[in-house]
């Protein structure tokens, strides 16, 4: 596995990157640092854009079968986690109340993760579970403790990393389901909702690169390897962190 100190940004071919639905973008050096630049789908149907996507740390591949071992703990879990995340977005638009491009952008985000809560729910009710308690979350913790005390750009890095990370490991769970007799239905939902992470971490993405204190480039390298001793730090279990 790689290690925090040996991370590298993964560098794209030269003449740009082509998304998965089809739109090609050219690379860009913003103060030497590289960046994939990607997209996302309610984009490639209209307005085109561009946006930020961290090359995370990739998780194992036998962590899929850890996560599923317990699947009422899974969901209970990923439950709780999209409630704090829904949370988490409505406490930053609470902390930038004079900033309306950051305040529309993070209510549509709570909106969205609270929609997940629901239909996270309603996935345990169908396959007969109960929610189970809150077991906690010591990698969004540690991320979190990382922040410095009145730094909006370091609450922005940190939720950037938890939802391109949620976004990696709901690719993998999609993948791992899919015909399951049981657990089959929700493989359809899982890549429904990896999509929906991956466009919430650009979107923390490029909060953080406007409400930067200092170098985007060099904050953003610096919570890459934070995020890689955090995700490397637990224990697998029945989570998706
Ligand atoms: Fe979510
Ligand atoms: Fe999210």
């Amino acid at each position: 596995m790689k290690s925090a100190s040996s991370w590298q940004p993964r560098i794209g071919s030269p003449g740009g990157n082509s998304c998965r639905h089809g739109a090609v973008f050219p690379l860009v050096e913003p103060k030497g640092f590289w960046f994939r630049f990607s997209c996302f789908p309610r984009y490639c149907q209209g307005v085109q854009t561009r946006v930020f996507f961290p090359e995370l740390l990739p998780t194992s591949p036998d962590w899929a079968c850890h996560a599923l071992a317990n699947p009422e703990a899974l969901l209970s879990d990923h439950a709780h986690c999209e409630k704090k995340a829904a949370l988490t977005a409505l406490s930053l638009l609470t902390a930038c109340p004079h900033n309306l491009d950051l305040v529309q952008r993070l209510a549509r985000l709570a909106e969205q993760e609270t929609n997940h809560l629901r239909r996270v729910l309603e996935a345990i009710g169908e396959l007969g579970y109960e929610l189970q308690p809150d077991r906690g979350n010591p990698y969004a913790k540690a991320l979190i403790s990382g922040c410095r005390p009145g730094r909006i750009d370091d609450r922005l890095f940190a939720a950037a990393m938890i939802e391109a990370r949620s976004h990696e490991r709901l690719s993998l769970l999609c993948s791992a389901v899919h015909g399951d007799e049981r657990l089959g239905f929700l493989s359809a939902f899982f890549q429904e909702l990896e999509v929906c992470e991956r466009g919430h971490a650009a979107t923390y993405l490029h909060l953080a690169a406007s409400a930067c204190e200092e170098s985007f480039a060099d904050l953003l390298a610096c919570w890459l390897e934070r995020e890689t001793e955090a995700i490397s730090s637990v224990r697998p279990r029945s989570a998706v962190h």
